[in-house]
């Protein structure tokens, strides 16, 4: 039988590219994303019963329980759930209204949690060792130019990291995050616009500017980061438990 996978946030960037890579190494996935129609699309795309799309806002919940039960009926089980929506605000401090701050810990940190609870009841249910992975960031570790809201989030997403890794260690349960630099999707391209704005460059401007900052002189692309995620989402990874692992090319060192 097929090992099952969820990617929250599976029909765009970095996510998108962990389903491609997880069906590679053979897992049936089910995309649980805000936007149904371009997760229906991205998971038409692939060959029948592979991938499955839901609409999913994992900042509700009930929305994040209804997916692992949706998956589980129609995969019959769940071996690796990865908790990877999220979104970015950028903002300097004394910007940051309620409302937005209350957004990111919304989706960042409470989508991490509920993801990481309707997990791991799941997988204490099923009586399997299973697997959680959760997106943090460099911004997990170091905070960026008008990003102290976000990074606090993806600090929070290192701290319920080890929480359930030590929580749930003892079902045979591990809980790792991956920790992206700069990394090309859909969201880093709407950061560099409104970035460039402030600083009065152009993208392409800024663009090189973040490259240059980067050891490797280039940007992650997704796959950069989904082939990590396929290592912590295999069997190779069993003994690997509460670790945030940076993928940025040499930027923070951690
Ligand atoms: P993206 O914005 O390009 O794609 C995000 C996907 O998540 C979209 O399909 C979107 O519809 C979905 N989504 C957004 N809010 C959602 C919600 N409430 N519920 C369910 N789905 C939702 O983002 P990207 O760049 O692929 O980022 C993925 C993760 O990696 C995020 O957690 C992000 O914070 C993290 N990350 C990204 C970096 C980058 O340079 N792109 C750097 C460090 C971390």
């Amino acid at each position: 039988m097929k090992k099952v996978a969820i990617v929250t946030g599976g029909a765009k960037g970095i996510g998108a590219s962990i389903v491609r890579q997880l069906v590679a190494d053979g897992f049936q996935v089910a995309i649980g994303d805000y936007n149904l129609a371009d997760a229906e699309q991205f998971a038409s795309q692939f060959a029948d019963n592979q991938v499955k799309a839901f609409q999913a806002d994992v900042s509700k919940k009930e929305d994040v329980d209804s997916l692992v039960s949706q998956t589980v009926g129609e995969f019959g089980q769940l071996d690796v759930m990865i908790n990877n929506a999220g979104i970015s605000k950028e903002y300097p401090l004394l910007e940051m209204t309620a409302e937005e701050f209350d957004q990111l810990i919304a989706v960042n940190m409470k989508g991490v949690l509920f993801g990481i609870q309707a997990a791991a009841t799941q997988y204490i249910k099923q009586g399997t060792p299973g697997k959680i992975i959760n997106a943090s960031s460099v911004g997990g570790y170091k905070v960026s130019p008008n990003h102290g809201g976000y990074s606090a989030t993806k600090f929070a997403v290192r701290s319920l990291t080890q929480a359930a890794a030590r929580e749930f260690g003892k079902y045979g349960i591990t809980t790792n995050c991956y920790c992206p630099g700069y990394t090309m999707t859909p969201m880093m391209k709407q950061i560099v616009k409104n970035y460039s704005q402030q600083l009065h460059i152009s993208p392409d401007e800024l663009e090189k500017q973040k490259s240059a900052e980067v050891a490797l002189r280039r940007p992650a692309q997704p796959e950069d980061i989904a082939n990590v995620v396929s290592f912590l989402a295999s069997d190779k990874a069993n003994y690997v438990n509460g670790q945030a692992i940076v993928v940025d090319g040499g930027l923070i060192y951690k």
